[in-house]
């Protein structure tokens, strides 16, 4: 096979904020990590695409550039690609830069693939989903030059001619879009394949799903997981409901403020603080749970807490996305109704989960010296607030800039989190004023608050 390696590297790298071929990765730009990856796997011709006026490859990275208008799609680069292929190739690998931390056993693998009968399209695939690099015979990859088909579409045309192999490399599914994601990049450079704190670093919510189910077996590793966490004097006092049944996913999201998400996530968890063990346990003994303590009631929703954020992480590591609902929390006694929770026992949060369909914008947070202080309370809060108001601010340009704003709507751009903070949070709380009655109904539900 005389493959060459196609590598579309002519966008602005906006959302990254550098141009994303001449990134730093380990003390070597990431096209020249993609051309070494190349050649190891005997593929020794790379053509970069590049937009006019884009500044020069390294010499070093022996690739050859092509260049394009600016502003041009993924298609327009691939196609110009195309024209300039010599006519002795038979094969061309499409390797975005986004992927340069996919090592060459990869691309062997794909070579291999495409070698078998009936193959015209071989594709890496992480946890079930296929990703980048990917490799075309000539012939399917001549077929992007035909109506303004995508890569995407030259994919999709005719599955019985695509192959996959599975990989245990995360970065053929991953994109090096933002710089948490250089980060990530980073970490995993440095040692750990996929390190804990880059997952950290790359948390958001998300709030729509593919239809994709998370099966039985997967839910169980992860709230398994989850409940590994530090649990207040040893007392589990923590329930997860896994609902899974569309009816009564819709049945919660009515009870949440009517949230799409728990509709459309393939699992909702109603992450419990539970008592209700504690008491039998004690009932066993001959002794009566003191239900009315507020010391039982937080170790319980400290607890909950503890286990849902575990298991939001364990999720994220798996490729999956999640949303917290704190809107579990509208109507506690009818949720607690339909989830058939015994006495002692409430969700403190709800939780969606499911392969993501969304990419949003992330949020940032405020400035760490507003969080971390040294030996004593140290913030100078007013410049923290500044900060926060920027972050917001900026998150909110960046949401209408890339998806339009927000939940289909255009995010304001001067309203900064104090502004936001204090309409949500101060005298005319709506929020405050909806959770009025929680008192009374987590004192209905078995827990005092003494
Ligand atoms: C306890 C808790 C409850 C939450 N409740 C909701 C909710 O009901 N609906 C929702 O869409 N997001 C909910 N969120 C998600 C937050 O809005 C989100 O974490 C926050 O805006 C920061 O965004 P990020 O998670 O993408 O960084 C909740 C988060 C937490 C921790």
């Amino acid at each position: 096979m005389r493959p060459v390696a196609i590598v579309p590297a002519a966008g602005l790298g906006e959302r990254m904020g550098a141009d994303k071929a001449l990134l730093d990765l380990g003390g070597r730009t990431a096209i020249e990590r993609v051309a070494a990856t190349c050649r190891a796997a005997s593929i020794d011709r790379v053509v970069a695409v590049r937009r006019a006026g884009a500044a020069p490859l390294p010499s070093s990275a022996g690739v050859q550039a092509v260049e394009v208008a600016g502003g041009g799609d993924m298609a327009a680069s691939l196609r110009a690609a195309h024209r300039v292929l010599p006519a002795d190739v038979d094969a061309a690998l499409v390797f975005p830069v986004d992927h340069a931390l996919v090592e060459a056993d990869t691309v062997l693998a794909l070579t291999a693939l495409l070698r078998r009968p009936g193959c015209a399209v071989a594709l890496p695939l992480f946890r079930g989903r296929p990703g980048h690099p990917a490799l075309f015979t000539r012939a399917a990859f001549a077929e992007i030059e035909a109506d303004g088909a995508t890569l995407r579409d030259v994919v999709r045309r005719e599955p019985a001619r695509v192959q996959v192999v599975p990989t245990a490399n995360p970065w053929v599914a991953a994109d090096l879009d933002r710089p948490e994601d250089l980060r990530a990049a980073v970490c995993a450079l440095h040692g750990e394949p996929w390190s804990t704190v880059a997952q950290m670093f790359r948390h958001r919510s998300h709030r729509s799903y593919r239809p994709d189910p998370v099966p039985a077996v997967q839910i169980e590793r992860l709230v398994d997981a989850a409940r590994h966490a530090s649990t207040s004097s040893y007392i589990q006092a923590y329930a997860v409901i896994a609902v899974r049944d569309a009816a009564a996913r819709a049945e919660c999201a009515r009870l949440c403020g009517g949230q799409r998400h728990i509709v459309e996530a393939p699992v909702f968890f109603a992450v419990c603080a539970d008592l209700h063990k504690l008491a039998a346990a004690c009932g066993r003994h001959g002794t009566t749970l003191q239900a009315q303590s507020l010391e039982l009631f937080l170790q319980a929703t400290v607890d909950a807490a503890l286990l849902g954020q575990n298991l939001q992480l364990a999720a994220e590591a798996e490729g999956l996305g999640a949303c917290m609902i704190g809107a579990a929390r509208n109507h506690p006694i009818e949720l607690a109704a339909r989830l058939g929770l015994p006495p002692h026992v409430y969700v403190v949060f709800g939780m969606t989960v499911g392969v993501p369909a969304d990419d949003p914008v992330p949020r940032g947070r405020m400035p760490l010296a507003g969080v971390l202080h040294w030996d004593r309370y140290d913030a100078d809060v007013g410049a923290v607030l500044d900060g926060a108001d920027e972050v917001m601010r900026t998150w909110a340009r960046r949401a209408n800039l890339e998806q339009g704003g927000y939940n289909g709507r255009p995010v304001s751009e001067g309203k900064g989190w104090t502004e936001r903070m204090a309409a949500a949070w101060g005298a005319d709380s709506s929020y405050a004023a909806a959770r009025r009655t929680l008192r009374e109904e987590l004192r209905r539900l078995g827990f005092g608050l003494e």
